[in-house]
């Protein structure tokens, strides 16, 4: 590709961003933290229509990787654990980035990330520090003395508790070898060069699963979960094959036998949503090591009477990062009719998001406000059908199905003066704009069918 059209290819990426960004403030969907004292690099708070979206993301997550198998096990653990379990998984001695700092205009970068080695990309100087290792850990103080012996962390991946538990949520769900625990949670890390909106955060959640098996056949559950990965993605979510990709690490860690990443191609460029590893027996092996407490890290097998330290295959992938790709993947501009005077048709923004994992799934619009009482009933017997709905009677009806597409709510049912008569109401589709009357009887069983096509 030509200078000219890289530079064309990455200024429509920063417009294309930008306006996302702008949509997501203008809307609550998501906004920078601490707004009022000028943000907070890195933390990113989820406003009311943000809030659902990405509930429902995980929720779905949830559904797919535990709920709906009986072998994998949920947990819940505290965000705040033992200061040995990060130097058992070694973070506390290596999980570090090399930065470097320009002399010049003062900016931090991370080395691996600068796209001209030895140049900074804000100013163009070379006059920048030698690397030097930066520690991504978060710390804290647990106890009232805050001295180098009550440094404590907050975790850097939702996994290391899944390994300190194994035994106690095996035990307790009698679980043979192989199954898996999964969790959802917060993690942490201090990144350098927080970017790319909330693609690297300081604040995050991860979605991890360890599934734990013998090392004999391991690779084969890792080809499994590959392929399930893919299929939660592109089945679940309905991100197109084309904007996914594989791919493979071509260093693997000492223990590992395999490792494969999940890209979206954003429109920064290709990047990493998942990461699917093989863990070999490093981290129940090392968790036995710090704690001395072998018989938990071990499995026993009945059969064999042999214990032994169980192989992990690792799906591991980040929430705020799914949110973002499916925001990228659902914003388009396009053109609605309109009845503005002297205009056919009018720009319009819309998030075309999957119905699972819209904000509103079904918003009630009265075609005046003197219809409030009997729209608001189908309201109140949407809510009870369990769809996320919202009620909105203020300014045009073309206004108000612009608000909803900006917020990607797949169907607006509207409550007209027919609709006393007829006991029907008109749903508008979101992505095809076309509208049907729709036997308020038949309402909640073809809103079903429609949202979870
Ligand atoms: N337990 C393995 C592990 O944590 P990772 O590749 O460091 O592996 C897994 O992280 C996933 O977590 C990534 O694919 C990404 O989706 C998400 N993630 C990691 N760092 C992140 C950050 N700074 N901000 C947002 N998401 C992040």
């Amino acid at each position: 590709m030509s200078d000219e059209n890289k530079a064309a290819e990455a200024a429509n990426a920063t417009e294309f961003m930008a306006k996302l960004v702008a949509l997501c403030k203008r809307r609550g969907i998501i906004f920078q933290s601490s707004e009022i004292y000028g943000g907070f690099n890195g933390f990113w708070d989820y406003g009311p229509y943000g809030t659902p979206m990405r509930r429902s993301i995980g929720n779905l997550w949830w559904k797919y990787m535990v709920e709906d198998r009986d072998n994998v096990e949920g947990l819940d653990s505290s965000i705040i654990c033992h200061p040995s379990v990060w130097r058992a998984s070694g973070h506390v001695d290596h999980f570090s980035d090399q930065m470097t700092d320009c002399k010049d205009c003062k900016k931090r970068w991370r080395v691996d990330q600068l796209p001209v080695p030895g140049e900074c990309p804000a100013c163009g100087s070379h006059n920048l520090t030698e690397p030097r290792d930066f520690n991504l850990m978060m710390r804290t103080y647990v106890g009232p003395v805050f001295d180098e012996d009550h440094i404590a962390y907050l975790r850097a991946e939702t996994c290391q508790p899944i390994f300190v538990d194994f035994n106690t949520i095996r035990v307790a769900a009698r679980q043979q070898l192989p199954f898996g625990i999964a969790q959802i949670g917060k993690a942490f890390r201090n990144e350098i060069n927080p970017r790319n909106f909330t693609f690297r955060s300081r604040e995050f959640m991860q979605m991890e699963m360890e599934f734990f098996c013998k090392d004999e056949g391991s690779l084969d559950w890792f080809e499994y979960w590959r392929h399930e990965r893919w299929n939660f993605y592109t089945k679940i979510l309905h991100i197109p094959e084309e904007k996914l990709r594989w791919k493979w690490h071509e260093k693997l860690a000492h223990y590992a036998k395999q490792a494969v990443d999940i890209e979206y191609l954003f429109p920064f460029g290709w990047d990493e949503v998942e990461g699917i590893h093989h863990r070999g027996t490093w981290d129940m092996s090392q968790h036995a090591l710090f704690s001395k407490q072998e018989a938990q890290c071990k499995y026993f097998d009945a059969e064999t009477k042999e214990a032994f330290y169980p192989t992990v295959v690792e799906t591991s992938c980040g929430l705020d990062r799914i949110s973002l790709m499916v925001l990228c993947n659902a914003y388009d501009e396009d053109t609605a009719a309109t009845k503005k005077e002297g205009k056919e048709e009018d720009a319009r923004v819309v998030l075309h998001l999957t119905p699972m994992i819209a904000p509103v799934q079904v918003a009630v619009l009265p075609l005046s406000k003197k219809l409030e009482a009997p729209a608001r009933e189908v309201q109140k017997a949407l809510r009870q059908a369990c769809f996320r709905t919202e009620y909105d009677d203020t300014g045009s009806i073309g206004k108000r199905y612009r608000r909803q597409d900006e917020v990607g709510t797949p169907f607006c049912v509207t409550y007209d003066f027919d609709s006393e008569n007829d006991h029907a109401v008109t749903v508008r589709n979101r992505d095809t704009m076309a509208q049907e009357r729709v036997p308020l009887a038949d309402l909640s069983a073809k809103l079903f069918a429609w949202i979870h096509a």
